[in-house]
């Protein structure tokens, strides 16, 4: 089976990739390496042996799609290709509505006219918002979006299931990440943050490692066990393994043509000092960090309900929080080589 994997130089995308490979899959990478690095396709032949194709392609460029399709016969796609920053979408909305929902419109334009009938989306937990109840399932309304990187992930899973409601042939599944973190047990992939991170490991990581003076806490006053925010932090291994499940799912699908969509995440909630306090504890090493006011956009708690991927996909979680912490930190260090 030959996949392609849109973003495959990504952070998730490249996790993702080692384990089709794994798993004898065929693997073509597009990525423009917007928010990725070349080093990382070497990585990925270093871990599995195999060099996937890799095109180096903006989504947006149908000329250039039309090459790698022509060239191609794509059993299925997944599609990993977007920004994701939420600090980012805020600044620079149009952006994020350009390139996530034209990059989308464009694969699934080439899905219909070359027959391709599986697709894997990556979506997110942010579609919920902040949930009125927790853990959260798939069966809750999207609430307002908070900033427009969740709105392009909201208008994206509507336009994949109104494609595949228009074209019978085609099924396809959305996977709703929670907060993927850590990296590939070889410390040869992992996450790759232009510039300053947005995110909370890749910055206590490089706290740690002293690219960055201290880590900031948004907000010590939320509705909390410890007044700090509560997420569901997955495993990038993990998750990666939820999109081999879901691939497989849709290629042994009886149901021709249906539109699904899971969380990922593992079903428990951390607090910011619950991921300091098992960073520190695993690692050995004390973090200097300062609590600082809320940051704009956040919510107080969310954590996943996970029966529909366990009963549906086969699939459940299984790396703990001590894991994805010291995957994270020999990762970071391991940065230095390459
Ligand atoms: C987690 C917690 C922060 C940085 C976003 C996207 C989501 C997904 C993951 C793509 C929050 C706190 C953070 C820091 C901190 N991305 N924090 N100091 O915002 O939950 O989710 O990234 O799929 O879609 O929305 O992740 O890691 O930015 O924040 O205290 O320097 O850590 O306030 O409570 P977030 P995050």
């Amino acid at each position: 089976m030959k996949v392609l994997v849109t973003g495959g130089l990504g952070y998730i995308g490249s996790h993702t990739v080692v384990e089709l490979i794994a798993n004898n899959y065929e693997v073509v990478i597009i990525d423009n390496l917007s928010n990725s690095e070349i080093f990382i396709l070497d990585n990925i032949e270093k871990i599995t042996g195999v060099r996937p194709i890799f095109y180096n392609i903006n989504l947006l460029d149908s000329q250039g799609l039309e090459e790698v399709f022509n060239s191609h016969k794509i059993d299925g796609i997944i599609h990993f290709a977007a920004f994701k920053s939420v600090s980012e979408s805020v600044k620079n909305p149009f952006k994020y509505y350009n390139n996530n929902l034209n990059s989308l419109m464009n694969v699934l334009n080439f899905m219909n006219n070359k027959n391709i009938k599986n697709i894997v989306f990556s979506s997110s937990c942010t579609v919920y918002g902040q949930p009125d109840k927790l853990p959260v399932s798939e069966a809750e309304p999207f609430k307002k979006a908070t900033n427009p990187y969740a709105k392009t992930k909201q208008i994206s899973e509507g336009m994949l299931e109104d494609f595949i409601n228009f074209n019978d042939r085609v099924r396809g599944i959305s996977l709703r990440y929670f907060n993927p973190v850590g990296a590939h047990d070889s410390a040869l992939i992992g996450e790759l943050p232009k510039g300053i991170p947005d995110n909370l490991v890749p910055y206590i990581t490089q706290t740690a490692v002293g690219i960055r003076e201290e880590l900031s806490v948004f907000g010590k006053d939320y509705n909390t066990h410890d007044g700090t925010a509560i997420r569901d932090y997955i495993h990038v291994e993990d998750l990666a393994k939820a999109h081999l499940k879901a691939f497989n799912f849709l290629n042994d699908s009886e149901d021709k043509n249906n539109y699904e969509f899971f969380n990922v995440g593992t079903g428990i909630g951390y607090s910011v000092l619950d991921v300091i306090n098992s960073f520190e504890n695993i690692n050995n090493l004390k973090l200097n960090f300062f609590f600082k006011d809320r940051r704009d956009g956040d919510i107080e708690e969310i954590y996943s309900d996970v029966k529909k991927s366990k009963k549906v996909l086969k699939w459940k979680s299984e790396r703990s929080l001590d894991d994805m912490m010291s995957s994270a930190w020999r990762w970071q260090k391991n940065l230095a080589n390459f």
